[in-house]
């Protein structure tokens, strides 16, 4: 079955856990979208690992990892996350990276940190230049990782496009960085990245012909989408369903399922609307509880409880066909949960998920309250087992969603996970 993994709420659900748990079952796992503002955190040999760009299927050698694209490129930190997953012993030979995804190049990434010190745009992105290199996409000026593996197009190219960005940085009061030093280390990391570059496309297009297994490795999640989210508190690329598609090249018939993935609460980075945020003490405890402090920049995060309003939302706009709850063991402690199930706005109360920021922050959810389980689940390991409340939790979801709940999450570990057939 090939099956395409979505975050459902503001990134951070637990991807890297749930796609490494789904990995050693496919042939092929590719990323399609996002850059190295993805932290997916998995357990390799006991050890915490932190992967970016690269797609989880690394650690399964007779996996294809693709990086396809969608994904947008800074080549000296790839070159280096691929140091770091050989110092682990893996051999990378089971790497492709797509020759046309866009390159994130130094004045995307000090463009990103002049927007966001500046007061007028301030999103509390990653600061990894992943927006600018998308705009880069649209405004019809990228430079691809072909690019790259040509010198004299490289430098040529590359000089035209830094006139274009020191008038830019000249236009916001800034001297744009000199390139000359890093340019060299982008030839480099070209040289170092050639052996794993081909046309992902044609890699894709035939793993399917083949009826190869392919695992679709969403980044970021539903609320972040550059359409679809809460914008313009969102990330710059279609973190949704259709990403999969323009960010590889496949069709819709290449998709035969979709999970989405959510954690048993809510929490999101950066600046935006989050109505179920918690400020007390029961959200510090849950911050804390569930460590969420940011993979990639190291920030806390925002936690609150979990929104069953936008959790439809981001399963009706994804076709989710089930859920892969995480984190449930994070809310052991409670003796009662909170969910929304309704916004009241202006217009009056209902269920309906308000897409843009300037709304979204207007509203004030309706929680319905449900018993907590008080119990460790972490040493749980079939639905059975799991308490009576647990089990209500997951159905008051499902009913709610319309979808079932097909994985539940009780740890970090691959084994802290329950497969449910629903
Ligand atoms: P950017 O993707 O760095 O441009 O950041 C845009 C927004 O998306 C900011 O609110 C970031 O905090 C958020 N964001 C980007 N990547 C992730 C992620 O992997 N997890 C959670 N939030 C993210």
């Amino acid at each position: 079955m090939n099956t395409v993994v979505l975050g459902m709420q503001w990134g951070d659900e637990g991807k890297g856990k749930a796609i490494d748990y789904l990995a050693g079952a496919f042939d092929v796992v590719t990323r399609f979208q996002g850059g190295h503002n993805a932290g997916h955190t998995v357990y390799y040999q006991g050890q915490k690992v932190v992967l970016h760009v690269l797609p989880s299927g690394i650690f399964y050698p007779a996996c294809q990892a693709v990086i396809a694209h969608g994904v947008v490129v800074q080549p000296l930190q790839l070159v280096e996350e691929i140091n770091n997953a050989r110092a682990l012993g893996l051999s990378m030979q089971n790497l492709a990276l797509s020759e046309n995804a866009p390159l994130i190049l130094p004045f995307h990434q000090q463009l990103d940190v002049v927007f966001e010190d500046s007061r007028y745009q301030r999103i509390g992105t990653t600061r990894r230049g992943i927006g600018p290199a998308y705009e880069d996409v649209i405004g019809r000026r990228a430079l691809f990782i072909k690019d790259l593996l040509q010198e004299e197009v490289f430098r040529s190219k590359i000089t035209s496009l830094a006139e274009y960005y020191q008038r830019l940085f000249t236009a916001h009061g800034h001297a744009a960085g000199s390139f000359d030093q890093t340019l060299d280390q982008y030839l480099q990391a070209g040289t170092f990245l050639k052996p794993y570059v081909s046309n992902t496309t044609n890699l894709l297009q035939h793993a399917f012909q083949d009826k190869k297994n392919i695992l679709f490795e969403g980044a970021q999640g539903t609320l972040l989408d550059i359409h679809l989210g809460t914008y313009p508190f969102v990330t710059s690329s279609n973190t949704t369903i259709a990403g999969v598609f323009s960010g590889t090249g496949l069709s819709p018939k290449a998709v035969d399922r979709v999970i989405g993935i959510s954690k048993a609460y809510a929490t999101r980075v950066g600046e935006g609307p989050f109505p179920t945020e918690l400020k007390d003490e029961s959200g510090r405890m849950l911050r804390e509880r569930g460590n969420e402090y940011g993979s990639t920049t190291g920030r806390p995060r925002r936690v609150g409880w979990l929104d069953l309003v936008a959790l439809k939302y981001a399963v009706q706009v994804n076709g989710v066909d089930s859920l892969f709850l995480t984190k449930l063991d994070v809310l052991d402690e409670l003796d009662e949960i909170q969910v929304a199930t309704a916004y009241e706005s202006e217009g009056g109360s209902g269920d309906r998920f308000f897409v843009h920021a300037d709304a979204l922050s207007r509203v004030r959810p309706v929680y319905q309250t449900l018993p907590g389980w008080q119990t460790n689940l972490g040493a749980i390991r079939c639905l059975t087992d799991l308490p009576l409340q647990v089990r209500s939790y997951l159905n008051f979801i499902e009913d709610f969603t319309g979808v079932g709940v097909s994985h539940v999450s009780l740890g970090g570990e691959r084994e802290q996970t329950i497969e449910i057939n629903c």
